[in-house]
Order: C-alpha cells, then structure tokens, then sequence
C-alpha cells in the first residue's frame, strides 16, 4: 500500500523536466526492471553555503515509485550544498515520503544513486574546465618565451 505522500508526488510530480544547459547529469537503470532516470543540475554559490544546487530537474522513464522518489528526492536537494544534497540516501526520500512497500525500496535507489551522479559529473567536468584552463595559460606562458 502508497502512503499518501507517494500517491502526491506520483501523480503531481515536482521538477520533472529537462534543464537545457545544465551542470552536472547523473543517469541510472534498474538493470531488473529496466527503468531508467535522469537528473539535471544546475550548480550556484552562495557565500555561506558555498556551491549549492540552485535548480534540479528529473526524467523517469519507471514505476510511480521511481516517480515518486525522483520527485521527492529534487525537493530534499534544492537549495541545499553539494555535499548535503550527495549525503541524501535512500532511506532519507523514503521516509520523507512516509515509507515505501518493501519490494519498492530498490526504486528509491533510482533517486539517490542519479543524483550522486549528477554531482559527481559536475564535479567531473568542473576539473576538467580548469585542467583546460590551466594548459591554455601555460601554452599562453610557453608562447610568450619563444
Ligand atoms: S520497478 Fe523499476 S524502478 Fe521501480
């Protein structure tokens, strides 16, 4: 049986969408079920908090429970800091969702593991832009010699 908090965000989910242009995107499949989900992230700083998720978005192709925990999971994470949002677990969006039937609870996996994903491809890609960074300034440096 779906709490009611389940039956809400499955059918009126939060955040579902695509970000055009976004930061970081985390991807999974249920390789059981064959389910799949995606996370959108777009990443800000804030002087307080440092970097943060400023806005999130979801894609399921799933169950309502994987519906559900995206949902959920783009509520718990909005705002908060790139190191709360990637400390969310499974059992976190379950219960903010007030339980998930047993033989749903690898749904919830769904959620968490996108968005750990989504954060660590931002991460990913953030390095990346400063190792680039870094080549461009020392050919710059190189050029400058010759
Ligand atoms: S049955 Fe596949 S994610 Fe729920």
């Amino acid at each position: 049986m779906y709490s009611k908090k389940v039956m809400d965000h499955f059918t009126n989910p939060r955040n579902m969408g695509v970000i055009k242009d976004p930061d970081g995107i985390g991807e999974v499949g249920n390789p059981v079920c064959g389910d799949i989900m995606k996370i959108f992230i777009k990443v800000a700083r804030k002087p307080n908090i440092g970097e943060f998720i400023s806005d999130i978005k979801f894609q399921t192709l799933g169950c309502g429970s994987a519906i559900a925990t995206s949902s959920m999971i783009t509520e718990l994470a909005k705002g908060r800091s790139l190191k709360q949002a990637g400390e969310i677990t499974r059992d976190n969006v379950a219960s903010e969702l007030d339980g998930l039937p047993p033989e749903k609870m690898h749904c919830s996996n769904l959620a968490a593991d996108a968005l750990k994903k989504a954060i660590k491809n931002y991460k990913r890609k953030k390095k990346e832009g400063r190792n680039a960074e870094r080549k461009k300034e020392k050919k710059r440096g190189g050029d400058r010699k010759i």
